[in-house]
């Protein structure tokens, strides 16, 4: 038995395969609340981690990926340590990807990813997916079984952003196979967190958009990839070519691992609730309910972490400057003041889009719309041509005694692999 006042979330195998009681326990202690292992002020209040999300000011995305890791490059001076975050920033981890920035940085690396992101590119990149999403199926139909994050979501989720992009389509294998993926009976898929993958995927993608982009700066086409590369920041002046290429190729660090763990999360709650089968085959109308609660209940981003660059309050606490805060969305999407028997998957819950899987404020996830595409067109294809979607009782166990694993990271919560079994829909 896991003794919850002492456990070191960042390091504890049962935590990170079932952290939900552990985050109730530290609720219970306050919404913001140290934890002891690393003096790091865990946020598990969903009204604390919207406030903290708000607040730009006061909290530093510069370590929003690593939290405690590694420990601050400086000892923290003062009750504003801004300029310290400056004149260390190169230090920290990604720090060239926008997701840490602060602004005005970070406005203006923003800016050149709406560009791309437009409702119309969003609107080709759904047409794509309708055809992907069948020509993934029609790789394992007739096996009568699968193992979905191999075999589907990864694929999927990696097609989906090499055609948001713009790869010409020649290319697409080779960018497959970079990143691990298999096309035909994926079996392995290292992404960019560090399997082995023949070559380092995240040189392999600057390499290849840096030529890209250059190419159509001298030569602009139709196609996506001028877009990008021609593209102004909002005082009309000109990105150098790395600034255009580190929100394009951040894009896969973004959204391939995070898309597969919604995927697999919602088709695991398919097999283990058949009941939603058939409902949502009767009611089309409620796949995209049911995709955010899959989000809510599940947060693909465990946590998110800010560091405090000025002295403040949070939930009553004082954070002082240089204080490591972890945002625990995963814990608030589960916080019973703001979600009534949080536990429950119920996709019928009247604030069921109010989750905040995705962060809030200037940083929330720009890959939204193109998520929840992903999730409600998978959910909605499989039901169209798979019948009597299950488990397989032969690798997970029997219902009521299933075995599952989690990866065992503190970051990102979604199943290591999940096996299905089905009959084609006749
Ligand atoms: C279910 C899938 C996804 C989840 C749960 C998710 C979650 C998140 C979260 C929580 C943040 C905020 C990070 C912070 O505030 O520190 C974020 C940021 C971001 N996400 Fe997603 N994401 C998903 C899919 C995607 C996809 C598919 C893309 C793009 C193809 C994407 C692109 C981004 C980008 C570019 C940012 C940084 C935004 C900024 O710093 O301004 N995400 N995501």
């Amino acid at each position: 038995m896991t003794d919850l006042a002492s456990v070191d979330y960042f390091s504890d195998h049962a935590i990170s395969q079932d952290p939900y009681a552990y985050w109730d326990h530290l609720r219970e202690q306050g919404p913001v609340f140290q934890e002891p292992n690393h003096g790091v002020y865990a946020v598990t209040g969903y009204a604390e981690v919207v406030a903290a999300f708000k607040d730009h000011d006061s909290f530093s995305a510069v370590n929003a990926i690593g939290g405690p890791f590694p420990p601050l490059p400086f000892e923290p001076d003062g009750d504003d340590i801004t300029e310290q975050i400056e004149a260390h920033r190169h230090l920290f981890p990604i720090h060239e990807h926008m997701v840490v920035m602060d602004p005005p940085a970070h406005e203006r690396a923003r800016s050149l990813l709406t560009k791309l992101l437009t409702p119309r590119r969003l609107k080709e990149n759904e047409d794509y997916m309708w055809q992907m999403v069948d020509r993934q199926i029609d790789q394992f139909i007739d096996n009568g079984r699968c193992e979905f994050l191999s075999e589907y979501a990864k694929p999927f989720a990696t097609s989906a952003i090499i055609d948001l992009l713009g790869v010409p389509e020649q290319d697409r294998p080779e960018f497959l196979a970079a990143l691990g993926v298999e096309e035909r009976h994926g079996s392995r898929v290292g992404a960019l967190d560090g399997a082995p993958v023949g070559r380092d995927p995240l040189q392999y993608l600057d390499d290849k958009f840096a030529g890209y982009l250059a190419e159509r700066r001298r030569e602009p086409r139709e196609d996506v990839l001028s877009g990008m590369a021609t593209a102004r920041y909002p005082d009309g002046s000109t990105p150098e070519l790395i600034e255009v290429v580190k929100p394009a190729t951040f894009l896969f660090a973004a959204g391939q691992e995070t898309v597969t763990k919604l995927l697999s999360a919602a088709v695991q709650t398919l097999g283990e609730r058949p009941e939603y089968q058939q409902l949502l085959r009767e009611h089309l109308e409620r796949i995209p309910a049911f995709i955010e609660e899959s989000l809510r209940t599940q947060s693909p981003t465990k946590v998110d972490f800010r560091l405090v660059r000025k002295s403040t309050t949070l939930g009553g606490v004082p954070l002082k400057a240089g204080a490591v805060v972890m945002l625990c969305l995963g814990a608030a999407n589960r916080d019973p003041s703001k979600f009534e028997d949080p536990h429950a998957f119920r996709p019928d819950r009247k604030n069921v889009r109010e989750h905040i899987a995705f962060g809030r404020g200037i940083h929330s996830c720009a890959g939204a719309p193109l998520a929840r595409v992903e999730g409600q067109i998978t959910v909605r294809r499989l039901l169209d041509r798979l019948s009597d979607l299950r488990i397989s009782e032969s690798v997970h166990g029997p219902a009521g005694q299933r075995s599952y694993a989690y990866d065992p990271t503190f970051l990102l919560r979604g199943l290591t692999e999940l096996h299905i079994e089905f009959s084609p829909a006749t």
